[in-house]
């Protein structure tokens, strides 16, 4: 690859770019397309056909404008559902982001893990089928929560957000004897890409201390495998911004430090 490559990084909303910020870290040769279909969001509260009829043919023309060299799915409730039939539709390489149930589980001492996603994460078969390959024997809870991606959204736009609607989408993942460190849940899966943009509030308002696991790390690397060796000379290439709802979002300079300090057209 002699020209920078580009990464099209894919969410239905600005979950996404707590991604993003790894993958940009990562592969800062890269010039990024970021495309939030906030005209769907929520993905949680569609149906799975609503979800495939709506994200298969939106990647074929966002393909066909931007001609990545690779596209992240930065959204479980869509990665649980989408990648096979993304894969099979075009031929670019596709990274999802998918519940990171088998290193929560390595890790967990007290083999008690709770898994924080959308509703629809949560019921995949995808998703039980990772429980089922990769539990190791531990205690896997899954909390589907309808509202935390919207609070996330809402906290980045500057909004006040309550520790009360916080805690109620929270509470359900704490399991066991608060005052037994040996046997209460030790490790979280952030399931969802919204999550870690309320990270700080969420080990506040956690009743007991967690690993919370965010797979943004792991999907960066994934992506550098992917695309090979850096471009040599480019230091940073360019970033653009799109909405599917294409309204003008006003939120440059907190959008800023996801894209690297990069100017976000
Ligand atoms: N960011 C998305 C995810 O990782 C979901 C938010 C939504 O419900 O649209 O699952």
């Amino acid at each position: 690859m002699t020209n920078s490559p580009t990464i099209l990084v894919f969410d239905s909303g600005l979950g996404g770019l707590t991604v993003l910020r790894e993958v940009v870290a990562a592969r800062p040769d890269a010039h990024y397309v970021y495309v939030a279909d906030d005209a769907f969001f929520p993905y949680g509260h569609h149906s799975e056909d609503e979800i495939i009829a709506r994200v298969v043919p939106l990647m074929g023309e966002l393909i066909g404008t931007h001609d990545p060299d690779l596209a992240v799915i930065a959204c479980n409730t869509a990665s649980t559902l989408v990648l096979s039939h993304l894969r099979a539709a075009y031929s670019l390489p596709f990274v999802g982001t998918v519940p990171a149930i088998k290193p929560a589980c390595a890790q967990s001492k007290t083999r008690r893990v709770s898994v924080l996603g959308t509703k629809g994460t949560v019921k995949r078969e995808y998703t039980k089928a990772l429980i089922r390959d990769f539990a190791q024997g531990c205690e896997v809870t899954l909390v589907g929560s309808p509202d935390l991606a919207s609070l996330a959204e809402a906290a980045l736009r500057g909004e006040p957000i309550s520790d009360r609607d916080i805690l109620a989408e929270l509470a359900p993942c704490f399991v066991g004897d608060a005052g037994d460190a040996s046997t209460r849940t030790d490790t979280v899966v952030l399931a969802c890409t919204h999550y870690p943009l309320l990270l700080d509030r969420l080990k506040q308002l956690a009743p007991w201390p967690v690993a919370w696991i965010d797979p943004a790390p792991a999907i960066a690397r994934r992506v550098s495998d992917l695309l090979g060796a850096a471009t040599s000379g480019i230091v940073q290439s360019g970033a653009e911004m799109i909405f599917t709802s294409n309204r003008i979002h006003g939120l440059s300079a907190t959008l800023t430090p996801f894209f690297g300090g990069r100017a976000v057209a």
